[in-house]
């Protein structure tokens, strides 16, 4: 029997709908976010799935849920893969879900075939890698290399909820972290497969493709105040409303990030909200996301410089006060050449015509690789639509990933008993 045999498509398109069923919206969408009830059911779904593929599953102390399989060597690195199952307020079922289910294909194959790997091979499906919920994401990849800082704990989701409180529902102690964090060294490469998001496999009629880089992000906070009044009496001249103020900043982010068509630089505003919020209350103050990603670093911080000094520029024209924070700041990072190889490697051998492609979407591989070799495989998505409950893939193409990321384990890997 052929290693591909052992890729069952029927068990990944049924393990993709079961999962979407938890947290599933009235538009067929998802909305499961982290350390939820909901993200909890997906986890225990998850971890029964691991254990199937013969792995012993825990959760460490960032809220991650890792499946290991021992290898016969176990005091060497492990081959480490994953991606998330959160999802995005009514995303999709495909979103880091497909590299988890994907991730574990892969062992269960290995497991089938009775493959003898001397590396540990880890499934990780990271708490937390989108963020609406406490404003900030990659949690579980940031935690397992050591970057969350005491105020990411203390961060509020919007019921006043700290992650600190969110993660002691889950059952695990915060206090602990220190003892889940992984050192340069104890990870011999991270991949992770997912959905591209994005039409450029669809518009060359390719199912899978190579990801040589992630463009790197920047999320601002915004908060614009000015004075709440009396929508009926407060003559148009005399106002000082911070919503006109924030209609202007935004549309100066549209202008700044777009300003040049041939960068791949994007600039969004996901969330915004009035306060006090009535239909007759020139509001008091506004708050809203700033998201500003390029795949060039100076770039990036070119952009988020310009469209700063814009904001503040509209502030003072307006005679507004304006609170700017950066909730994360992540650089592009290019996947490892090694990596890359063994993926062009395993692209001739499968004959799959995958191209290299960039990343416009983040992941949690943009994190592990700053501790870690890394590599990203993507599996076209219908229409490049994501973060959308429309979101599909075709589970023909998620196989190839599968396939691909398979033989690049083993590439790895390097099986005693082939
Ligand atoms: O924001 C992103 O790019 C990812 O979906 N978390
Ligand atoms: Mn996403
Ligand atoms: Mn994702």
């Amino acid at each position: 029997m052929k290693l591909i045999d052992l890729i069952h498509m029927n068990r990944i398109s049924q393990r993709l709908s079961e999962l979407g069923e938890i947290g599933k919206t009235a538009d067929q969408g998802v909305y499961r976010l982290a350390l939820t009830k909901e993200d909890w059911h997906a986890q225990e779904l998850v971890a029964q799935w691991m254990r199937e593929a013969g792995m012993m599953v825990k959760r460490d102390h960032f809220g991650n849920l890792i499946g290991r399989r021992e290898g016969t060597n176990p005091s060497l690195p492990v081959i480490m893969l994953g991606s998330h199952i959160d999802s995005v307020p009514n995303g999709g079922k495909y979103d880091g879900t497909t590299g988890v289910i994907g991730a574990i294909e892969v062992v269960q194959a290995i497991h089938d075939a009775g493959l003898e790997i001397s590396y540990p091979i880890e499934v990780v499906a990271f708490c937390d890698e989108e963020g609406p919920r406490f404003s900030g994401g990659f949690f579980g990849s940031k935690g397992m290399i050591g970057k969350i800082t005491a105020a990411d704990l203390q961060q509020k989701d919007e019921k006043g909820i700290t992650r600190y409180e969110a993660i002691q529902d889950f059952g695990i102690d915060p206090e602990g972290m220190a003892a889940s964090v992984r050192q340069r060294g104890d990870i011999k490469l991270y991949l992770e497969m997912h959905i591209e998001q994005g039409p450029s496999l669809q518009s060359i009629d390719r199912p899978v493709g190579i990801v040589t880089g992630i463009a790197g992000l920047t999320w601002l906070a915004v908060k614009v105040m000015g004075e709440a009044g009396h929508a009926g009496t407060v003559p148009m001249h005399l106002r000082r409303d911070p919503l006109v103020g924030a209609a202007e900043i935004i549309q100066g982010i549209e202008r700044i990030c777009g300003a040049n068509p041939s960068h791949p630089t994007v600039g969004t505003v996901g969330r915004i909200k009035a306060n006090p919020g009535g239909n007759n209350v020139i509001p008091a103050s506004v708050e809203f996301s700033v998201d500003i990603r390029d795949i060039d670093l100076e770039r990036r911080n070119q952009m988020v410089s310009n469209v700063k000094e814009n904001m503040y520029e509209v502030a003072k024209k307006r005679n507004l006060e304006i609170e700017i924070e950066e909730l994360i700041g992540i650089p592009p990072i290019s996947c490892s050449n090694q990596v890359i190889e063994a993926m062009e490697k395993a692209n001739t051998k499968l004959q799959l015509g995958a191209p290299r492609m960039v990343s416009g979407a983040g992941h949690d591989a943009m994190v592990m690789g700053e501790i870690t070799d890394f590599g990203m495989i993507f599996v076209r998505c219908k229409d490049g639509i994501s973060h959308n409950p429309k979101e599909w893939a075709n589970p023909v193409d998620i196989r190839k990933g599968v396939q691909l990321l398979l033989e690049t384990v083993l590439y790895f890997g390097m099986p005693t008993n082939t």
